[in-house]
């Protein structure tokens, strides 16, 4: 196996100083990978991806991202190391169409570059390629699910975390989700998420890891998690997602 590009030891952190959300949590994520958390409601799955792409308080533990210590860096310093962040919603231009919106997303970048990293972006989601002078709002969810990782993209992102990429999407939209995680995935990009859509999810995965309340609690390979009884009475059965 490679090096592991990603290797996040005992983080912790949170919102408030001095009461952390996440304890100890380690997790690591090689290139070409793809790796799912998976845990209750108010496990802090999202504080946890929140922590490595600097958007909340890193009070403790190292993140380290193709051999450099990243711990606690901002956000705009994360994106420039290579790490991309889809969070859950809100992450598209409306107003904008699909070329736009991806435009945009590589905005910092010289002509050459934007062409080649648009090529790329359409390449790895064909639905998108097809449908460029749409506007962001008359995409269904999935479509602006897609719309958000091809913009991540943008940002020749090494590793790409995404909350809950597939929340309220119909399984047939599901499945053209994580085929796009895939083909990235298959590009060598690493890809780190959260799902509470967590059977579909680990099935696409190398890798798992069960979060609750704040700690690590079990880890393994997708396989092996799927069919652990501990897990699947726990997390894989018809949980409702409550938030
Ligand atoms: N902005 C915030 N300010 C303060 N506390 C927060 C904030 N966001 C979340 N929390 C708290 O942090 C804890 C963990 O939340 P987090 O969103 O990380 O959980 P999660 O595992 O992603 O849950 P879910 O499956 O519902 O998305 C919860 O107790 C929540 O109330
Ligand atoms: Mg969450």
């Amino acid at each position: 196996m490679t090096a592991p590009l990603l290797i996040a030891r005992n983080v912790v952190a949170g919102y408030v100083a001095g009461l952390p959300i996440v304890h100890d949590v380690s997790c690591e994520v090689s290139p070409g990978e793809i790796v799912t958390i998976i845990g209750p409601n108010g496990a802090g799955k999202s504080t946890f991806l929140k922590a490595i792409a600097g958007l909340v308080r890193f009070e403790g533990g190292s993140v380290t991202h193709d051999g450099r210590d990243v711990s606690g860096l901002p956000a705009h310093e994360m994106v420039r190391v290579g790490v991309g962040f889809v969070p859950q919603t809100g992450n598209i231009f409306t107003n904008l169409s699909i070329h736009e919106n991806l435009v945009l997303g590589g905005h910092t970048l010289a002509a050459q570059e934007l062409k080649r990293r648009l090529a790329r972006a359409y390449d790895v989601s064909p639905f998108l390629a097809g449908r460029k002078t749409s506007l962001g709002r008359v995409l269904s969810g999935g479509q602006r699910q897609m719309l958000a990782v091809a913009r991540a993209l943008m940002t020749d992102p090494k590793l790409i975390m995404l909350d809950e990429p597939t929340a309220g999407l119909a399984p047939k939209v599901v499945d053209e989700v994580f085929a796009d995680l895939r083909r990235l995935a298959q590009s060598g990009v690493a890809v780190l998420m959260v799902e509470q859509n967590a059977k579909a999810a680990l099935r696409i995965s190398d890798r798992g890891y069960v979060l609750a309340e704040g700690r690590n609690r079990m880890q393994g390979k997708a396989a092996d998690l799927l069919t652990d009884s501990a897990v699947g009475e726990a997390f894989l059965g018809g949980r409702k997602h409550a938030s």
